[in-house]
């Protein structure tokens, strides 16, 4: 993806390997793009920042070797400003942020944007949609997150939904046409819902990694989302 590309119409699948079995990371891949993933999402977390702690960027390097779409990497870290190089270095087309740790948020999303990365803001579930609005038209993406992150498999925050049409109203205002992604207890019944609140890039680990057959997961859960655009 190169950094002019537009982020695109429609749904962007983004199968979180958060749910894979680490040992064979490049099945997992595999399977999520025969059943019709957009993108890759690789979830980046550090034990500060979240309680847990997963990959860094030598897994990306060797996910991008694999990978045929483009890898959406979310920092769920302390200090991104040190990792946004070896992330974009090892092969992220996006990277996001989280507003929370991020005093100069407009300096990193132009940093971001300048190593030809997709930049994007994350708003945790208790972040109000307004931390953002004097950055609105500066990112190429919003991540709301549904979940409080750390983990997989939780349950979707049902306030998310409106939070959603809050964060689209508000790129629609400043004129950006970057799109609004989900995160968090994103499954067949969540679905809908997210994608008639404006949710267009959707990501989900347990409702295809938890799954017996992800790549039959993923192409359902697609089709259910595609199925919620407006006609
Ligand atoms: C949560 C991560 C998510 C996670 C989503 O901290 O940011 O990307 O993998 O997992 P599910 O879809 O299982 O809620
Ligand atoms: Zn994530």
């Amino acid at each position: 993806m190169s950094p002019s590309t537009p982020l695109g119409a429609g749904i962007l699948l983004a199968p979180s390997i958060l749910s894979a079995d680490f040992a064979r990371l490049g099945d997992a891949v595999a399977a999520a793009e025969r059943g019709g993933a957009d993108l890759i999402h690789v979830d980046v977390m550090d034990g500060h920042f979240v309680p847990n702690i997963t990959i860094g960027p030598p897994v990306v390097k060797s996910l991008k070797k694999v990978a045929t779409v483009p890898l959406d990497v979310h920092l769920m870290i302390t200090d991104p400003d040190k990792y946004i190089g070896p992330f974009a270095e090892a092969g992220a087309a996006m990277i996001s942020v989280h507003v929370e740790v991020l005093p100069h948020l407009h300096r990193t999303i132009q940093a971001i944007k300048a190593l030809g990365v997709k930049a994007g803001v994350v708003l945790n579930p208790s972040t109000p949609v307004v931390d953002i609005s004097e950055v609105a038209s500066d990112v190429d993406f919003v991540l709301v997150m549904s979940v409080n992150p750390g983990f997989g498999g939780q349950s979707f925050i049902p306030r998310s939904e409106s939070k959603v049409a809050e964060v689209r109203a508000l790129l629609d205002r400043a004129g950006n046409k970057g799109l609004v992604e989900i995160d968090g207890g994103i499954d067949m019944t969540t679905v809908g819902r997210v994608v008639k609140a404006g949710a267009r890039m959707l990501v989900a680990g347990n409702a295809i990694f938890g799954k017996p057959d992800p790549e039959k997961a993923a192409r359902e859960l697609k089709a259910a989302a595609m199925a919620a655009l407006p006609k």
